[in-house]
């Protein structure tokens, strides 16, 4: 699984996929908090902590996921780990034998995939479309697969919810085969239009699946720190597998987010973000259909923090991502994230960092660097013999 460009570090620019808004976190009133833990710590606050996570922040994340999210769980139920990424490795340690079938959504997450091959799992890939994963498609090659990595909330990287039907079929079909589901709902906080989907842990009623959650983009990456809802049945071993990773969270920090929390910041902040990510977003949607129409087509979407934009059938992705990177500008061709070939091509942009302006002025450049491209549809239009296989590259 490759490592992706740009995946780390580097000041926000067009259209790096990022965290919302880290130039307005609220710095000082975090430094506040952390201050007076810092002031008020005893030897205690320096020894082992609890394996599973700091217990107030525990408690505090299962309120929020039970108001917000629809997950049903007690504060027990929730582990703390380093962000979505470890709760994944965690799992498929815990889940998975090598050999073992893997359902992973096609176009999908590298993340998930990096973790799964990491484990040892055969991963299967699954096509995805506007209602999500094709959950009949997974039955038809893969029935006895162990496990499931589904983005429900906001599919990763199309954008698509996926549909209640879809999600009872998936629930279905992993309560029969007895599989487990891994629901990452890494910005299901990030919705614009009508209220939230419940979770799909929300419905489960098997126990069988695995709910993930991050403070990346909600707050901010280099936090790491994200947590896992676990079946009640599967919890000493989560604990017990944690602790021969790597121990526990760093504790610190668990209490500063615990105060975070509770004394209402992180609700201002997930407010303001949330609007200010729509702005954003509709900067970026007027921007694409002013300077790129005609060239790229946006999927409609509901939430995120990210647009994928499709590109004219035979126009590779690779090459027009690397066109931009000429210009400056980060992109992501929708064929790295895909196993197997894409009958289309597709940038996704990210946008959740970067201002109106940034934005506006990101879209004229995107579209000076994507120019020759227009040439390429024209020349297309003009040639009548039946289509090549899709934009992918090998
Ligand atoms: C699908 C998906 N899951 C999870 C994450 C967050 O990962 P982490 O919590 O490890 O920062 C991302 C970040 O881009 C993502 O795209």
């Amino acid at each position: 699984v490759p490592l992706r460009h740009g995946y780390t570090g580097g000041p926000a620019r067009a259209f790096r996929l990022g965290a919302a808004g880290l130039a307005e976190f609220p710095i000082a009133r975090w430094g506040d908090l952390a201050r007076r833990r810092w002031d008020s710590a005893g030897p205690a606050a320096l020894d082992y902590g609890v394996v599973a996570g700091y217990a107030p922040l525990r408690t505090a994340i299962a309120r929020y996921l039970a108001v917000s999210r629809s997950v049903r769980c007690e504060p027990d139920q929730v582990l703390i780990v380093n962000g979505t990424q470890q709760a994944l490795d965690l799992i498929a340690r815990v889940l998975l034998n090598p050999g073992e079938q893997a359902w992973l959504e096609d176009p999908g997450y590298d993340g998930a995939r990096g973790a799964l091959v990491a484990a040892g799992a055969r991963v299967v890939p699954v096509p995805v479309d506007h209602e999500g994963l094709d959950v009949a498609a997974g039955v038809r090659r893969a029935p006895r697969a162990k496990l499931a990595y589904v983005t429900p909330a906001h599919q990763f990287p199309l954008g698509s919810t996926m549909s209640l039907p879809r999600r009872l079929d998936l629930l279905r079909w992993a309560h029969k085969a007895r599989a487990w589901l891994i629901e990452d709902d890494y910005d299901g906080e990030f919705r614009y239009v009508n209220r939230p989907l419940a979770s799909l842990q929300g419905l489960d009623t098997a126990g069988c699946v695995i709910y993930t959650g991050t403070f990346s983009k909600a707050l901010f990456p280099a936090l790491r720190l994200g947590y896992l809802v676990v079946p009640a049945a599967l919890i000493q071993t989560f604990i017990k597998v944690r602790f021969f990773l790597d121990v526990h969270t760093p504790t610190f920090m668990q209490t500063v987010l615990a105060d975070f929390i509770t004394e209402g910041h992180f609700e201002r902040h997930l407010l303001r973000t949330r609007i200010r990510c729509r702005e954003r977003r509709e900067a970026l949607r007027a921007g694409l259909q002013r300077d790129l129409g005609g060239l790229l087509e946006v999927e409609s979407s509901e939430g995120g923090m990210h647009v994928l934009a499709w590109l004219p059938e035979h126009v590779s992705d690779r090459e027009a991502a690397r066109r931009a990177a000429a210009e400056g500008i980060d992109t992501l061709p929708l064929s790295a994230f895909a196993q197997t070939r894409l009958s289309r091509g597709a940038l996704v942009l990210g946008y959740a960092g970067l201002t109106p302006d940034d934005i506006a002025s990101g879209t004229k450049r995107l579209a000076r660097a994507l120019h020759p491209l227009r040439r390429q549809v024209r020349g297309r239009r003009r040639d009548p013999r039946p289509s090549s296989p899709g934009p992918r590259e090998p």
